[in-house]
């Protein structure tokens, strides 16, 4: 059951039961996730006053240069999740490798792994631009009691049991699902409580909206490029809006809510685009899927993709269903 402003944490208690493995350790992995939010929040919101802004000094394993507020929140959801002994293992974006909880005696007990992409849209934290965060978790497979493998994070996202976002924009919202519909929270900064303010989010049938770095333009394979100008074509209700912020998050975010594709391709300088299947893609497509959208990497559904590596990278196509249906139109002719 929904109740517009009700609490997160009421809301979580509430629909606990509805979750097939109710067993009340997801819902606290989500509570430790909300916590990690607030503190996230509360430092990206001081950027400018005190020294977060800038670069760390170190690159991540994808050679990314890594900002003050990466490691930050890198290190914030990592603390929270170990400390709070909600998951028996952590991937993220900054970490070479996956993190194993061995937390007490009863080692490894829980049941979860969490995949994070901890500060997304680093590139636009130093202007003062919308960022975000991204989890996505997974029940393991190995063996409850055993310290988790690898094979535990490569899963397709279709075994996905939960996966949401924080937009750390003009409000801060946390947007979730378990498989049973997207719920967005709203963040009351005053009193540090989630309250629910979008039930039941919805990507549009159709958009109007499109996403995508036209810097890159000349280097898209040819039926991204034809999509594109049948995008700026002047034709019905042509042409489309260019949107573009540079942050996954905010950029989903804003087309969920007003119809749109996002689109990250591969190009003739980026094999295969530059988004992480397990951090960034596979959380975004549940959550488009349960917003009755959809989230393909070209020819096949971003969840149905075997990762084969921890920080591997896939073309990204996202949208309200029209629109992605029309872009496979273009695409299709130069399969
Ligand atoms: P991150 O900051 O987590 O590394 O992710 C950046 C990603 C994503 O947020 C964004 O949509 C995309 O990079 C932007 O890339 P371009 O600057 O190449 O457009
Ligand atoms: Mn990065
Ligand atoms: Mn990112
Ligand atoms: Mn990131």
């Amino acid at each position: 059951m929904t109740r517009k402003h009700q609490t997160l944490g009421e809301f979580i208690i509430e629909n606990q039961t509805s979750f097939q493995y109710s067993s009340g350790e997801l819902s606290k992995l989500i509570n430790a996730i909300r916590l990690a939010a607030k503190v996230v929040n509360h430092e990206v919101n001081k950027a400018g006053l005190v020294d977060v802004i800038g670069a760390a000094g170190d690159t991540n394993i994808q050679g990314e240069d890594q900002q003050k507020l990466d490691v930050f929140a890198n290190d914030k959801f990592i603390s929270t999740l170990t400390n709070r002994d909600v998951v028996c293992g952590i991937a993220s974006e900054e970490e070479d490798s996956f993190i194993s909880i061995n937390s007490n005696d009863e080692q490894h007990q829980n049941k979860y792994v969490v995949l994070i992409d901890p500060l997304d849209g680093s590139s636009n934290i130093d202007v003062n631009v919308s960022v975000g965060t991204i989890f996505s978790i997974y029940r393991r497979i190995t063996p409850v009691g055993t310290p988790v493998q690898l094979e535990d994070f490569l899963q397709p996202g279709h075994q996905q049991v939960a996966a949401g976002y924080v937009v750390y924009g003009t409000s801060t919202m946390l947007v979730y699902t378990t498989g049973d519909g997207v719920n967005g929270f709203t963040l009351n900064p005053a009193l540090g409580t989630f309250y629910l303010s979008h039930p039941n989010m919805q990507f549009p049938e159709d958009g109007k909206i499109y996403s995508v770095n036209e810097g890159n333009y000349v280097h898209f394979l040819q039926g991204v490029k034809d999509y594109i100008k049948y995008c700026q074509q002047e034709e019905g209700d042509r042409p489309y809006t260019s949107r573009y912020i540079g942050s996954l998050v905010s950029d989903f975010h804003r087309n969920m809510i007003k119809g749109g594709i996002y689109m990250y391709p591969k190009s003739s300088v980026t094999e295969s685009g530059k988004l992480r299947l397990l951090y960034e893609c596979n959380p975004m497509a549940f959550l488009a899927e349960q917003a009755n959208g959809i989230a393909i990497g070209g020819k096949t559904r971003i969840m149905d993709i075997q990762p084969t590596e921890l920080h591997q990278r896939v073309p990204f196509f996202c949208g309200s269903k029209n629109m992605v249906k029309k872009l496979q139109e273009f695409l299709a002719k130069y399969q």
